[in-house]
């Protein structure tokens, strides 16, 4: 645990958060629609995006110290029959507990090293709990310890709109001569539901992490002419830039547009089809805050998560998946001085893992990821003791139909290693 959590930050002083009701429990939340406090003002929410989670009151008045000493007790009394996985955005006092700590690309291969644990307790998003499900063996059982924590980009792609765009562009693509390849391949961010992973899984198409995303488009050129990338537009742009393609075959569709709101010439030539939508998070990341950096702390070394808007990925010296942030800060030196555009809980606790570095979060205010931070130790206690009560509360089942599709994507996305 860090000397000063986040979480203690913002109970100290939710009058420098990006939202003060940040400082409530979680559960006050669990049932309201829209993301909860801390995600971006206005961000429009598709609909449906909750997935109502409950506590019951014992937990949510539960004070933090017997609150701890019951996650000791049931995880000592589960022993191995369970495995719980920490994304690095989860707030200190729940990924304290986990035995694997990553980016979604390890996690998911995490899921895979544990067969003989009967459950996956997954302390991160909803995607990636699902993820977890497809890839288990099928008597485990996978956990969101709080079912309200959802994404919301992950949220801005859902299935029939995907559907109904890639009908558009197959009537556009359909008298191409495709040279025995796919006019279209479709690419999914693994921030994305199970059923669009399954719709890429049907459709030739793959899913791509943040630490994989250049692999994965190499992969899908040797097989497409060009790639349908959803959700996040920012990831899609970044790295198809970062391959050399240039900004005008890198289009922005919309599926609600006729004619996907791009002229016929543009959609023919397109190299990368972008979907519109992006990460509140990363979104608050900007150039500006970058050169304040810059003039503060000269030779400052900036490294940013690759969901920023492009400006922001050029502007630093280096991008990549939050794994590649816990690297570049792991090979700095003693006396660098590091400013990262990624989450809070990260930024946070690199900083106190090398102290003798200055290491810094480029936006100013504390605004962590809201749906990670749905997941408080109290959900973490009532769903590990459910389990020794023989109860699995807060299971995530993805659909047999939907999850073989969705495997198909998923094992070839994991063949396609990080460089
Ligand atoms: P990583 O794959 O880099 O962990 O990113 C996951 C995520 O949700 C970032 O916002
Ligand atoms: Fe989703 Fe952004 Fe949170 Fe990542 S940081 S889980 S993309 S909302």
């Amino acid at each position: 645990m860090t000397a000063t959590s986040v979480n203690d930050r913002i109970v100290a002083a939710p009058g420098a958060t990006c939202d003060a009701d940040l400082a409530d429990g979680p559960w006050i939340f669990d049932l309201v629609p829209g993301y909860g406090p801390g995600s971006s003002e206005n961000d429009a929410i598709p609909d449906p995006v909750t997935r109502p989670g409950q506590l019951p009151v014992a937990y949510q008045k539960m004070p933090d110290d017997e609150l701890h000493a019951r996650i000791r007790a049931a995880r000592d009394t589960l022993g191995n029959s369970v495995v719980i996985l920490g994304h690095y955005y989860q707030r200190d006092e729940v990924v304290q507990y986990a035995d694997f700590v990553g980016d979604s690309f390890q996690l998911a291969n995490a899921a895979l090293t544990r067969p003989e644990a009967e459950t996956i307790v997954f302390c991160g998003v909803h995607f990636m709990a699902e993820t977890a499900d497809i890839l288990a063996r099928p008597e485990q059982h996978v956990i969101l310890p709080n079912l309200a924590a959802g994404c919301s980009m992950a949220d801005m792609a859902d299935e029939d709109s995907v559907e109904a765009a890639w009908d558009q562009l197959m009537q556009v693509y359909a008298d191409e001569d495709s040279g025995g390849k796919q006019a279209v391949v479709p690419v999914t961010y693994m921030n994305s539901s199970a059923a669009l992973k399954a719709f890429c899984g049907r459709n030739g198409g793959i899913v791509c992490t943040s630490s994989n995303a250049a692999t994965v488009l190499e992969w899908a050129f040797e097989r497409g002419r060009r790639v349908l990338f959803f959700p996040d537009q920012h990831l899609g742009r970044n790295t198809a830039k970062a391959m050399g393609i240039p900004l005008e075959q890198i289009p922005m569709i919309n599926a609600r547009k006729p004619g996907l709101g791009v002229d016929e010439h543009v959609l023919r030539d397109a190299k990368v089809l972008l979907w519109p939508g992006f990460c509140s998070v990363h979104k608050r990341f900007t150039v500006d805050q970058i050169d304040q950096a810059r003039s503060q702390y000269p030779g400052v070394k900036v490294i940013v998560h690759p969901e920023c808007p492009m400006p922001v990925v050029d502007a630093a010296d280096a991008s990549g998946s939050t794994e590649k942030i816990r690297k570049f800060v792991e090979a700095s030196q003693a006396g660098d001085v590091i400013a990262i555009g990624t989450e809070i809980n990260m930024v946070n606790r690199l900083a106190a893992q090398y102290p003798d570095r200055t290491i810094f979060c480029l936006d100013p205010v504390i605004c962590p990821c809201s749906t990670m931070y749905r997941i408080h130790p109290g959900y973490l206690a009532w769903t590990l003791e459910g389990l020794v009560a023989g109860e699995v509360r807060n299971e995530i089942v993805v659909p047999d139909d939907v999850a073989r599709d969705a495997k198909v994507a998923l094992e070839r996305m994991l063949k396609a290693v990080p460089r």
